[in-house]
């Protein structure tokens, strides 16, 4: 079947969608994107997405913009794509738009921004078994805007599939182990404590991480901010990789060595945990 996305409202065969290659996401990265998982065409913590995306516009200047049309388009490309019972995801891309010319500043007349939208089936991801290796964080220093400067992600993720078919890369800085290429990290301490790095400029805040708290708070379970080491992490009861695709997912590999799968009780209890609540999270 042929994919349908949405270019600025308009939904068409992915084979005729079109954008300026004066556009600034093109040209700069100077553009935002987030994934949203929906089930039977339902967003879920949609809330918690909607903040991101706007806090992200807001970070790089973006021209103040009433966004709440966007879950209405998003539901609709889901539906002209035939993926209206079960799980999906969309992608979304908003660029500060096209002009004509290539100059670093923002231009001074108010350019429409472009908006791009593909709605896909949600892969079915193994939730636990996980493969990880760690390398130096190398991104820049906003990462708390989900921008689509991902070329830190993308070169670290590339290096740990060549080296080993891992499934992620842990991304450690000043020996703190902070998240993943495409995924938020956690860990279970040896006390049972389910541990996040707080939120901090040069991380994503990740939806799935605000769900598990959600989760902890459910289920009685302990949950921490505070930063870890990769020495932690590697004595972890459990090592812990989430995302929206993801959801809670257990590693039992950190370079080349076991970790974690000490704690079943506890892994098992967040696994069901976060099915009960996106169920239960979805508008
Ligand atoms: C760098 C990074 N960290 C964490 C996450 C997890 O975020 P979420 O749980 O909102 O999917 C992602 C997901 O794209 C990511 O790219």
């Amino acid at each position: 079947m042929v994919i349908k996305v949405s270019i600025n409202g308009s939904t068409l065969p992915l084979d005729e969608a079109r954008i300026s290659p004066l556009d600034r996401g093109f040209l700069f990265g100077d553009a935002v994107y987030d994934v949203i998982k929906f089930i039977d065409a339902k967003a879920f913590m949609y809330d918690k997405h909607y903040w991101r995306i706007t806090n992200s516009l807001d970070g790089l200047q973006f021209p103040e913009n009433d966004w709440s049309f966007l879950l209405e388009d998003m539901r609709k490309l889901i539906h002209e794509n035939g993926l209206e019972n079960g799980m999906s995801l969309v992608y979304l891309q908003i660029s500060r738009g096209a002009y004509e010319a290539r100059s670093h500043e923002f231009p001074k007349e108010e350019i429409k921004p472009t908006i791009f939208l593909m709605a896909t089936p949600c892969p079915q991801l193994k939730p636990k078994g996980l493969k990880l290796a760690s390398r130096q964080d190398n991104r820049w220093g906003l990462c708390k805007y989900k921008t689509v400067n991902l070329l830190g992600n993308v070169l670290t993720k590339q290096s740990v599939v060549e080296d080993g078919n891992c499934n992620e890369v842990v991304l450690i800085k000043d020996g703190i182990a902070l998240e993943c290429s495409s995924s938020a990290l956690a860990i279970i301490d040896p006390e049972g404590k389910v541990v996040t790095h707080p939120p901090a400029d040069y991380m994503l805040p990740s939806i799935s991480v605000m769900g598990m708290e959600q989760v902890c708070k459910n289920q009685g379970l302990d949950y921490v901010e505070r930063p870890f080491t990769l020495d932690e992490v590697k004595s972890a009861g459990e090592v812990l990789v989430l995302s929206s695709v993801r959801d809670i997912s257990q590693a039992n590999i950190l370079d080349g060595e076991k970790v974690g799968d000490k704690n079943p009780e506890i892994l098992d209890k967040l696994q069901k945990g976060f099915a009960d609540l996106v169920k239960s999270s979805l508008s």
